[in-house]
């Protein structure tokens, strides 16, 4: 059974201090690409601490139709054989992302180097997400859109092209999977494919293509962004890869600590990678307690112990240039937000409204049914922090995981419970967020 087959409504009530140590699951993005990357490499691929989500199951699900061999070695422990840059096989049937945009964007680019072609599609929240933005450089670089799916919505059919052509692309939006498309396109490609970011998006993709011996250099492109240079034809080698916690997962234990009383936690090998941390600098600013110890690395991603402590928490703005590195944490900072004292001014979100959900209407609805002030302006938030939220209020979740997991952290310092209308999503990044919380002292019924 997968999580569409069901509905699983739940509460969130005030809870005691939240304490214990925990790890939280391993990172979705990196996992994603651990996974394609064994499929491209030649040899053996071997991912230790793998997220075990819906969506990176999907992934790789898909890249055993495209001809890898991929197996379960142990608790978190997966095996890839890979068939070769350029080397995927015509798949027999549809590959079916399920809910992530993240595995179909990056496979879209993948298989875009290929001579095959590959219908892709997802649940009813992929299929209302666009794809015109990775499908525009995959068609520049000779790859073709079947039939009349040309308004970019899955499902669609993707012809590969026979041979790529690399390009110098500039990302109309700082997006970590456009970047990533382009780039698993040029593998195939002769000579060098370029993408320029005006702003920095994660860069996992570049450390782990470099991991396993791609030849790529990224440099600095004006105030915040870059410029990456990758030489095609590459050939990848199979390699190790340990995938660190996610830090877009430890958010919501983080939040969780910092707004309920006496609350004192640690989170072990959290990913600190910087192009990941803005919402952990954004806590800081506001008065959290998030201490960083015991750092060390692995294949180019640094990551850290933390501890946090329940905090008093104030207002502050957050800068739109520094949205790439904390994309997907708005709607939990949103929630340590109504908490604090005074308004927190969150800018520049236009992105938020093409995640698994409308991101920015949706926490302003999950903000106002708990009694929250909440405001969008533009592309801007702006919520108005009274120290105490008085909840009460029933939260859509739009089969959107991280809109479920954010009001669940609410409740459970807000002065009522809070209930969502559907749990079941969380299974696609962080399946035992339920079991963990309840660990720390986190009150369900
Ligand atoms: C991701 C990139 C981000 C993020 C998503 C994961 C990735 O999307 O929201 O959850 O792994 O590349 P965009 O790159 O489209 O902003």
């Amino acid at each position: 059974m997968t999580y569409s087959d069901r509905v699983a409504p739940l509460q969130a009530c005030s809870s005691g201090a939240l304490t214990g140590k925990v790890r939280v699951p391993g990172d979705k993005s990196i996992s994603h690409r651990a996974l394609i990357l064994g499929a491209l490499a030649v040899g053996r691929t071997e991912i230790s601490g793998l997220l075990e989500g819906e969506d990176v199951l999907n992934t790789a699900k898909a890249m055993r139709s495209l001809g890898a061999t991929v197996e379960r070695t142990g608790d978190f422990a997966w095996a890839v054989k890979g068939v070769g840059v350029a080397g995927f096989a015509q798949p027999r049937g549809p590959l079916d992302f399920g809910n992530s945009g993240t595995g179909c964007r990056l496979v879209m680019g993948a298989v875009a180097g290929c001579p095959i072609s590959a219908v892709f599609d997802g649940d009813a929240s992929l299929r209302s997400r666009p794809m015109r933005r990775v499908l525009d450089p995959l068609e520049l670089m000779g790859a073709k859109v079947g039939g009349s799916e040309q308004g970019g919505r899955l499902p669609l059919t993707l012809n590969g092209a026979r041979d790529p052509v690399p390009i110098i692309y500039r990302t109309p939006v700082a997006s970590a999977q456009i970047k990533s498309a382009v780039l698993l396109a040029g593998l195939a490609a002769p000579g060098v494919t370029t993408v320029i970011e005006q702003e920095a998006s994660r860069d996992h993709t570049e450390l782990m293509l470099r991991h396993f011996g791609a030849e790529i250099v990224s440099t600095k492109e004006g105030v915040h962004g870059r410029r990456i240079a990758l030489t095609g034809q590459a050939e990848l080698q199979g390699a190790h890869v340990v995938v660190p916690a996610d830090p877009s997962s430890a958010a919501f234990p983080i939040v969780a600590a910092l707004i309920v009383e006496g609350s004192d936690i640690l989170l072990s090998d959290v990913m600190t990678n910087p192009l990941r941390t803005g919402l952990f600098t954004t806590l800081r600013e506001m008065g959290a307690s998030i201490e960083q110890s015991e750092a060390r690395g692995d294949a180019g991603e640094p990551m850290a112990q933390l501890r946090v402590r329940a905090s008093k928490l104030r207002g502050v703005e957050v800068p739109p240039e520094r949205a790439p590195s904390m994309i997907d944490e708005y709607l939990v900072l949103a929630v340590a937000a109504s908490f604090a004292e005074g308004a927190t001014v969150m800018r520049g979100l236009k992105e938020l409204r093409v995640k698994e959900s409308d991101r920015l209407a949706a926490t302003a609805d999950m903000l106002r049914v708990n009694g929250v002030k909440v405001e969008i302006s533009g592309d801007d938030l702006i919520v108005e922090g009274k120290g105490h939220v008085p909840g009460g209020g029933l939260v859509a979740t739009h089969m959107d995981h991280r809109i479920a997991m954010s009001a669940l952290v609410m409740g459970l310092a807000s002065d009522r419970p809070v209930k969502v209308d559907d749990t079941a999503f969380i299974a696609t990044s962080f399946p035992d967020f339920i079991p963990m919380m309840r660990s720390l002292g986190a009150e369900f019924s």
